[in-house]
């Protein structure tokens, strides 16, 4: 199918009670190996490329890779940028055919987050293009040493019904106790301030930070209020460990390493849609 946006899949997804995957790809085989997932799964999901790689040289041609693949697959499939890093960065993946767009102004102060997230809205939206955008920030894993040590930067629920009722955004970044990355102590989710944060919002809210939470704290999550799920890490992480066991093997051979991405995108990629609940929903 063409590339399409994932907006009416997040809004199926948040009646029925599960959760699209974003996935991060990174170059041709983890775009391969995630997209065979999806078919095969038979699930909607979102193909995402980060900031530096759309403003990179080779954006073009990882947005036609994504697209020619989604193309012969028969599931939705969205290619959304993650962490649009400014409006200029914004407004290139849109001229490139995003289908979804992230912009992240969660670092700045919540009237310039404002500022910006609404300007890049104007944009997108006068090309028919949803936009994701971040209150309260979701810091890193190897700063999270507990809960309470990511408090100051969780997602304040007044701040939030007031960023999406001004901004006019269409999908809701939440900090609720997940970081990107690999954890330093034990991820614990805030569920009451994300039950608190769904009283207040109703346009679909998003959880980064996927890689290192348990089945558990997925579903609990996705049944407070969570309708799409971020993972990055855990793809890369177990397609370099799968590319190590290649170098150990008798033979290493060049085409061995670039099967091990594929295939361990796919099988990561299966693991979290069956989680999720998003197998089937295509
Ligand atoms: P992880 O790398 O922790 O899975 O997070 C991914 C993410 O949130 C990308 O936006």
């Amino acid at each position: 199918m063409p590339l399409v946006s994932i907006q009416a899949s997040l809004h199926r997804a948040q009646a029925e009670g599960y959760a699209i995957p974003l996935f991060d790809v990174f170059e041709f085989h983890s775009i391969v190996g995630t997209i065979a997932a999806l078919e095969k799964k038979r699930a909607p999901g979102i193909v995402a490329l980060p900031s530096r790689w759309v403003e990179g040289p080779h954006a073009a041609a990882h947005v036609a890779a994504v697209r020619l693949l989604a193309e012969e697959a028969p599931v939705p499939i969205a290619l959304m940028l993650d962490h649009g890093s400014s409006f200029e960065a914004c407004m290139r993946a849109l001229s490139l055919g995003f289908t979804d767009i992230m912009y992240d102004g969660s670092r700045l102060p919540v009237e310039e987050n404002i500022a910006t997230t609404k300007a890049v809205v104007r944009a997108a939206h006068a090309l028919g293009v949803p936009v994701e955008a971040e209150v309260g920030h979701v810091g890193l894993g190897a700063d999270y040493e507990s809960l309470d040590s990511a408090r100051d930067s969780l997602t304040d629920p007044a701040t939030a019904q007031r960023f999406v009722e001004e901004t006019g955004v269409d999908y809701l970044a939440v900090a609720i106790g997940s970081a990107h990355g690999l954890y330093k102590g034990e991820p614990q989710l805030d569920l009451e301030l994300l039950a608190a944060i769904r009283q207040r919002v109703d346009i679909p809210l998003v959880m980064h930070g996927g890689t290192g939470l348990s089945e558990q704290q997925f579903r609990d999550a996705i049944a407070t209020g969570i309708v799409k799920v971020n993972i990055g890490t855990d793809l890369m992480l177990t397609a370099s460990r799968r590319m190590g066991e290649v170098a150990q093997s008798p033979k290493p051979s060049f085409f061995a390493y670039t099967a091990a991405i594929s295939k361990a995108y796919q099988e990561r990629c299966a693991y979290y849609l069956d989680v999720f609940g998003a197998s089937g929903k295509a």
